[in-house]
């Protein structure tokens, strides 16, 4: 690792060097302040006529971030530097927020203003209750999400010049706002209730609780430790450096398109059952699973490969060790089935015997497949009464914060270029067209 972190080591005999076509070249090797060095290629096509190629990005730096860290060797998750462990135990979801915006803790003031702000933002604009009444009432919430939150832009206008500071600010917190009202709004409409307005009391987690499980008719009572436990697996899923929904928000926002665009090209890609999705499909998974007895067949099922049935919420592109993520989960899981006095949860016990045959199965082992976040977040949240299909909306509504910061950062970054990757072309090379009379 260079002396000097995040710069380009001016030490030639640490370049990269390539001979390609008889040609030798030389490529800088830049070092981050943690993690491994990356091989500096952006003059590659110029120098030598080659692209390089690296399908699903296995070995691809597409950014230079300040935001969050993965060690996924030794299982380590850093926000702006902070373990995540330290964040799930000693914070809160609306100071982790501040803290992947704004890059540094707040103190008490700024917590507070902060606080006040996003309070502040949560309703959405009335017109928009009438956005949602154009979908069917069976419609999956993501799907609505989808088109509520890239409507949001036809309502801020305020907000989406993209080289003003004070819009790129204002349209943050009114994403990391606004979400969970969007999101409870698309659950109440799914199953025929009236949507539920935030209160300003109310922290997040028990806020969205009430928007999601209140009725008009009887006062509704938030569970503090439901609360407390919700806000935690809202801070476990608040970023995760570049994964498939982040770069998507990078990627649209790369054009210039409005944050909101970009949040719901996020959303897009985060419903996938690799990505965001996976709770919803692990739970699914359990519930198939069905019981203990039926473990050991279905780890049978996962390792013959003809069937093509993934153990869901096991195996991470990054991790190769236990996901920190999955540990806090892990732990919430049972102080939440404890607390709400939940025995014998038939799921959990299929989780933890599917965890127990799998963590000593050479399968998993060589491979290094571990738990992920999602393979116990079902469980906690269907145990505080979210329907399935809620699970990867709360999700949304957690990452939000974490895709905004990321996108802040792009636009702020003088590197920052279109994104634009380039392929290999494995099509026919150019020929005449015949006439169609002739084919
Ligand atoms: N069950 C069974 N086999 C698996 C699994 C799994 N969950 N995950 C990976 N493998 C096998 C895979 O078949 C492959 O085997 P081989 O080398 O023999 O071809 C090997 O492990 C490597 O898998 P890969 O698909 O090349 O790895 P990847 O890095 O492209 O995929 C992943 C990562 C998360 C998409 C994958 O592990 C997976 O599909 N897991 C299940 C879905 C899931 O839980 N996703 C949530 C991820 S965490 C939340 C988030 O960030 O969104």
């Amino acid at each position: 690792m260079s002396e000097k972190a995040g710069t380009v080591t001016s030490d030639a005999s640490r370049a990269a060097t390539m001979i390609i076509n008889n040609k030798q070249i030389q490529m800088p090797v830049r070092s981050g302040s943690i993690g491994p060095d990356v091989i500096d290629v952006a003059r590659l096509y110029r120098d030598t006529g080659c692209f390089t190629y690296d399908p699903g990005f296995t070995s691809t730096a597409n950014c230079s971030s300040k935001i969050t860290f993965i060690d996924g060797e030794e299982g380590v998750l850093l926000y702006r530097g902070y373990p995540i462990e330290q964040l799930a135990d000693q914070s809160n979801f609306i100071e982790v927020c501040y803290l992947l915006l704004n890059g540094e803790l707040p103190n008490k003031a700024q917590l507070k203003d902060f606080d006040n702000t996003i309070t502040r933002h949560t309703m959405v604009h009335e017109q928009m209750t009438r956005f949602f009444t154009g979908f069917r009432r069976d419609a999956h919430p993501m799907a609505v999400m989808c088109g509520v939150v890239g409507a949001l832009s036809a309502f801020y206008h305020d907000s989406t010049d993209i080289n003003d500071p004070t819009h790129r600010m204002i349209a943050s917190h009114r994403l990391i706002a606004k979400m969970p009202t969007i999101a409870a709004m698309a659950y109440k409409y799914s199953i025929g209730q009236p949507f539920i307005y935030p209160r300003n009391d109310l922290d997040m987690a028990s806020n969205f609780l009430q928007m999601c499980f209140a009725v008009p008719c009887e006062p509704y009572v938030v569970n503090p430790t439901v609360a407390k436990a919700l806000d935690k697996i809202m801070i476990l899923h608040a970023d995760h450096e570049q994964n498939a929904s982040t770069s998507t928000v990078r990627l649209a926002g790369s054009s210039g398109a409005n944050p909101f665009a970009c949040i719901a090209a996020g959303i897009a890609s985060l419903w996938g059952p690799s990505h965001g999705g996976a709770n919803e499909a692990a739970l699914k998974m359990l519930e198939e699973v069905g019981s203990v007895d039926h473990v050991a067949d279905f780890v049978k099922r996962v390792k013959d490969k003809s069937e093509g049935v993934r153990l869901m919420g096991f195996g991470h592109r990054v991790y190769k060790n236990y996901d920190p993520r999955a540990k806090v989960m892990q732990e919430t899981c049972h102080e939440v089935l404890d607390l709400l006095g939940i025995k014998n949860e038939p799921m959990l016990k299929v989780a933890m015997e599917l965890e127990r045959i799998a963590l000593q199965d050479d399968y998993f082992v060589e491979k290094k497949l571990y738990p992920n976040v999602d393979f116990y977040s079902g469980i906690v949240l269907k145990a505080i009464g979210f329907p399935v299909s809620m699970f990867t909306p709360l999700f949304a509504v957690s990452r939000t914060v974490g895709w905004i910061s990321q996108w802040k950062e792009m636009i702020e970054d003088p590197e920052q270029k279109i994104g634009r990757p380039r392929q290999l072309y494995i099509g026919p090379a150019q020929r005449d067209m015949t006439p169609i009379e002739k084919r």
